[in-house]
C-alpha cells in the first residue's frame, strides 16, 4: 500500500471514529457509493454550505438564492440534453471483470505523466538551486517536452473522439497508449459503451396514468426553468445570478474514492445570466472569485490549479475545473462552465414559453448567456477534512492527532472542561456553558484526565478548549487552550466571548474575499 492509500484509509476511519461519516446503511452491509453524514459530519456540512451561500448570496447584490423540486418535469432532461447525452464511456477489463470510465483511464494516463515531467523539473531545481528558471526548462528541455506533448496529444484526442461518439478510436487509443487494468495488470479490453447516467423512477399510483421521472441529476436545470419567475419577481437585470444547493443523483458506475464519487450527492451551484457576447469575461471573473472563496480557507494555494477542459459538454463554449490536491491526487472539485444561451433556448424551444429577457440599457431583447458555478458538497468536504487531518510529532517526541478545520468550519467550536469533577468546578464550567452556547456550538466533558480530553478534541477538530479550574473560583479566570498551537492563555470569563468570536465568525472570514 502506498503512503498515500495508507492516507487516505486514515481519513476515512477517522471520518467514521469521530462522528462525521459512515456508509450508508452499513449494519446491512452498505451500499456503494452512498454515504451517511453523523452528528460531526452534518455540522461540517451545514457550515461549508453556510460558508458558499453567504459569500455567493449574501455578498453579492445582484445574485438571488432559490430551493427548486429534485423531481421536474421528464421535458426538462430532453431540453437539457441529459436524456441523449448524460452518458459516461464505460469500458471493462476481461480478467479483473472490473469496469472503469474509458475517459478516466486516459486522464489517468495523462496524470502520470504529468507527474514525471514534474519529477524532471524538481530534480534539475535541486541541480540548478537559486539560478534555476523552470519556465525555460519546461519549455527546452527535451525529456519534459516529450512527457508534456504525449499528455496533451492523449487528451486532445480522447476529446475529439468522444465529442464525435468515436468509441472504437477511444478503445484503440487505451490499447495504443498500452494502458493495463489496474487489478489484473492486463490489456484484455471490451468494447466502450455508452451508459447513461440518470436514475429513473415514477409519479402516480397506478400503472396506466403513472409517469417516468429522473431524479435530478444536476441542480442547475431547476434555476433555468425558473429564469423568467425570478427575474420578473425580483425585477433582475442583467448581469445577475441564481444560487441554490441541493441534493443530485447520478448512477455512477465506478464509484470508488469514497465521498469524493457517490451516487447520491449535494451540488452548491450557481447560474450567472450575462449578455451575449459578455459571457467571456465573465468566465475568467467567476475563476478569479470561487479560487479566492476557497483561498480564503486557508488549506494552502498549492493544493489548488486550474484545469482547462479538452472535451467540453455539450452545452458549454469554455469550461476549467479547480482540481484540488485530495490524498489520492489532483482531481476535480468545482466546475466553471460557460453554458452559452444552450439550457435557456432549449428550454424555450420545448416550453413554447418566451424565455428571453428585455434589456433597457441597449434597448434589446435577447436570449442570456450563462456562466455557472458548480461545486460538490461532498467533495468540499472532503477537501477540507482530509487536508486537515494531520499526524503530529510534538516535542517531547509523542504524536497527536489533529483535525485542523478552518475554525469558522469547525462543528463544535469550544469544548468546557472542569479540571475535576468536585469542588463546584463542574457548575462553574456548566453556567459557562450556558452562556456560550447561545453564540457557538459548544460540548461539555469532565471525563478522563484533562490531557486526553484535549486530546480527543483535537481529533474532533473543535478550535478551542476552556478549562475551569480552582483559580477559576478565586479571581474568574480559566485557560483558553488553541487547538493548532496548543498554547494556553489565562483569561478573565467576560473576555472568552470576545476572543472566540474573533477567529470562528463567518463576518470575519467572509471579509478576507469581499472587502
Ligand atoms: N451543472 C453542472 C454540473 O453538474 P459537473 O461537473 O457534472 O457539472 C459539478 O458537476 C460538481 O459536482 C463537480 O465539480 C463535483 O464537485 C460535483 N460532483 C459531480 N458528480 C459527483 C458525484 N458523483 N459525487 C460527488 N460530487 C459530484
Amino acid at each position: 500500500m502506498t503512503k498515500q492509500d495508507n492516507q487516505f484509509k486514515n481519513v476515512i476511519a477517522h471520518a467514521k471514529e469521530y462522528g462525521y461519516v459512515a456508509q450508508s446503511s452499513e449494519i446491512y452491509d452498505g451500499l456503494a457509493a452512498v454515504y451517511d453524514y453523523l452528528q460531526n459530519g452534518v455540522a461540517l456540512k451545514n457550515n461549508i454550505r453556510e460558508y458558499w451561500w453567504k459569500s455567493m448570496v449574501q455578498m453579492h447584490d445582484n445574485i438571488v438564492g432559490i430551493d427548486s423540486a429534485i423531481f421536474m418535469h421528464p421535458t426538462t432532461w430532453k431540453a437539457s440534453g441529459h436524456i441523449d447525452a448524460f452518458n459516461d464511456p464505460l469500458i471493462d477489463n476481461k480478467d479483473s471483470k472490473k469496469r472503469y470510465r474509458a475517459d478516466v483511464l486516459v486522464e489517468d494516463y495523462a496524470e502520470k505523466l504529468l507527474k514525471k515531467a514534474q519529477k524532471e523539473i524538481d530534480k534539475a531545481k535541486k541541480r540548478f538551486g537559486d539560478s534555476f528558471d523552470e519556465e525555460q526548462y519546461k519549455t527546452t528541455n527535451p525529456r519534459v517536452l516529450n512527457y508534456l506533448s504525449k499528455r496533451k496529444d492523449a487528451l486532445q484526442r480522447m476529446g475529439k473522439y468522444l465529442d464525435a461518439n468515436r468509441l472504437d478510436a477511444v478503445k484503440a487509443l487505451i490499447e495504443e497508449l498500452q494502458i493495463v487494468c489496474p487489478v489484473s495488470g492486463s490489456k484484455n479490453w471490451t468494447e466502450v459503451k455508452q451508459f447513461n447516467l440518470m436514475f429513473g423512477t415514477k409519479i402516480g399510483a397506478s400503472a396506466n396514468n403513472s409517469m417516468d421521472l429522473y431524479l435530478r441529476p444536476e441542480t442547475a436545470q431547476g434555476i433555468f426553468v425558473n429564469f423568467l419567475n425570478v427575474q420578473k419577481s425580483g425585477r433582475m437585470k442583467i448581469p445577475f445570478g441564481i444560487a441554490q444547493t441541493g441534493k443530485a443523483f447520478r448512477n455512477e458506475i465506478v464509484a470508488r474514492q469514497f465521498i469524493f464519487r457517490m451516487r447520491e450527492f449535494e451540488q452548491m451551484e450557481m447560474q450567472f445570466f450575462v449578455r451575449p457576447g459578455e459571457q467571456m469575461k465573465w468566465y475568467e471573473t467567476w475563476k478569479e472569485r470561487r479560487l479566492a472563496w476557497h483561498l480564503s480557507l486557508g488549506l494552502g494555494k498549492e493544493n489548488y490549479r486550474f484545469h482547462k477542459h479538452e472535451k467540453l459538454a455539450h452545452y458549454a463554449d469554455a469550461a476549467a475545473d479547480i482540481e484540488f490536491n485530495f490524498p489520492f491526487g489532483f482531481k476535480e472539485l468545482e466546475g466553471i462552465h460557460s453554458r452559452t444561451d444552450f439550457d435557456l433556448s432549449s428550454h424555450k424551444k420545448h416550453s413554447g414559453k418566451k424565455i428571453q429577457y428585455f434589456d433597457p440599457e441597449i434597448n434589446k431583447s435577447y436570449i442570456p448567456y450563462v456562466v455557472e458555478t458548480s461545486i460538490g458538497l461532498d467533495r468540499m468536504f472532503l477537501a477540507v477534512f482530509s487536508k486537515a487531518l494531520q499526524e503530529e510529532t510534538l516535542e517531547n517526541g509523542s504524536t497527536r492527532t489533529v483535525l485542523r478545520l478552518p475554525e469558522v468550519l469547525a462543528p463544535i467550536k469550544v469544548a468546557i472542561l472542569p479540571l475535576v469533577k468536585k469542588d463546584s468546578l463542574p457548575e462553574i464550567a456548566r453556567k459557562i456553558q450556558t452562556d456560550l452556547k447561545l453564540d457557538f456550538t459548544v460540548v461539555y466533558d469532565e471525563k478522563d484526565a484533562v490531557g486526553r480530553r484535549y486530546r480527543r478534541q483535537d481529533a474532533v477538530g473543535t478550535p478551542f478548549c476552556i478549562t475551569v479550574d480552582h483559580q477559576t473560583i478565586e479571581d474568574e479566570t480559566v485557560t483558553l487552550r488553541y487547538r493548532d498551537s496548543m498554547e494556553q492563555k489565562r483569561l478573565k470569563i467576560d473576555q472568552l466571548k470576545t476572543i472566540v468570536s474573533k477567529e470562528v465568525k463567518m463576518s470575519n472570514w467572509l471579509k478576507r474575499i469581499h472587502l
